[in-house]
């Protein structure tokens, strides 16, 4: 199977422009798909209700992954970042406290948008396998973290398990694909995701990708129900 990542993922955010208003709907039959990002939330490993911390939610969508950090963390201020207009209208529909604030930028011109570090704790949910240089990417993030702040990945990896690629192609063509079809029309979003995650990093090189950003103590933490060793949380902290 051929996956041109860059040419693809030069168009992901107008793919979820397209599919925005369905979005909430389709995630919410995915069992576990926002208690896994509440559990991704709770592993950057900051202190209490993070009073006095600013974190930035990047790739933030409809505000779900916003909303785990906001009710792990309710007391922090969150910048919520997406290169989606439709999606960030989703999100911005919702109630959200004076703490939150939602910016239009695709996640490489971040600094161009006004959203500059440092930021006390990163969430990347669903985000690092539509950038075009993953690489690049992990980097910008890491210099956005204050020294000692932790960056969250939260993303689905399957490349080194024949189980893992077994299980998610049959979630996508069995659920996920006919699911799409069925409530926008248009199955080509959720195609692109099958294959952009089988195309994907497996988790050693994931985790690879973060030590070479520089970033210490990089670990990986698994998720239960069927996206076990599917969906995984890496955690890495800017060195201090
Ligand atoms: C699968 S959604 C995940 C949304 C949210 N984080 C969640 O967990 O529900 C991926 C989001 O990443 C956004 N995205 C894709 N490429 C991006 C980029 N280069 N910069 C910023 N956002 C991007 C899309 O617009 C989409 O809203």
């Amino acid at each position: 199977m051929t996956f041109d990542r860059v040419r693809e993922a030069a168009v992901v955010p107008s793919a979820f422009d397209q599919d925005a208003s369905s979005y909430d709907r389709l995630v919410g039959a995915n069992p576990g798909y926002f208690d896994h990002l509440k559990r991704s939330a709770a592993r950057l490993g900051l202190p209490g209700r993070g009073a006095g911390l600013r974190l930035l939610d990047v790739g933030c969508g409809t505000g779900l992954s916003t909303a785990a950090l906001l009710e792990t963390y309710p007391e922090a201020e969150i910048v919520a970042v997406d290169a989606s207009a439709e999606m960030l209208a989703q999100a911005r529909a919702k109630t959200w406290p004076a703490s939150v604030r939602f910016v239009h930028s695709r996640a490489e011109e971040l600094g161009a948008h006004g959203v500059d570090g440092p930021f006390d704790g990163v969430l990347a949910a669903y985000l690092l396998r539509n950038l075009p240089d993953v690489d690049a990417g992990v980097g910008d993030l890491r210099d956005l973290l204050a020294p000692g702040a932790p960056l969250a990945v939260h993303e689905y990896s399957v490349a080194d398990s024949p189980a893992a690629r077994a299980v998610w192609t049959a979630v996508c063509w069995a659920i996920v694909i006919p699911l799409g079809w069925r409530v926008t029309g248009d199955a080509s979003l959720y195609r692109y995701l099958w294959r952009s995650v089988l195309a994907f990093d497996g988790v050693a090189r994931l985790q690879g990708r973060l030590r070479a950003a520089g970033l210490e103590a990089v670990r990986v933490e698994p998720m239960d129900g069927w996206q076990r060793g599917i969906v995984h949380t890496l955690v890495g902290l800017r060195p201090m």
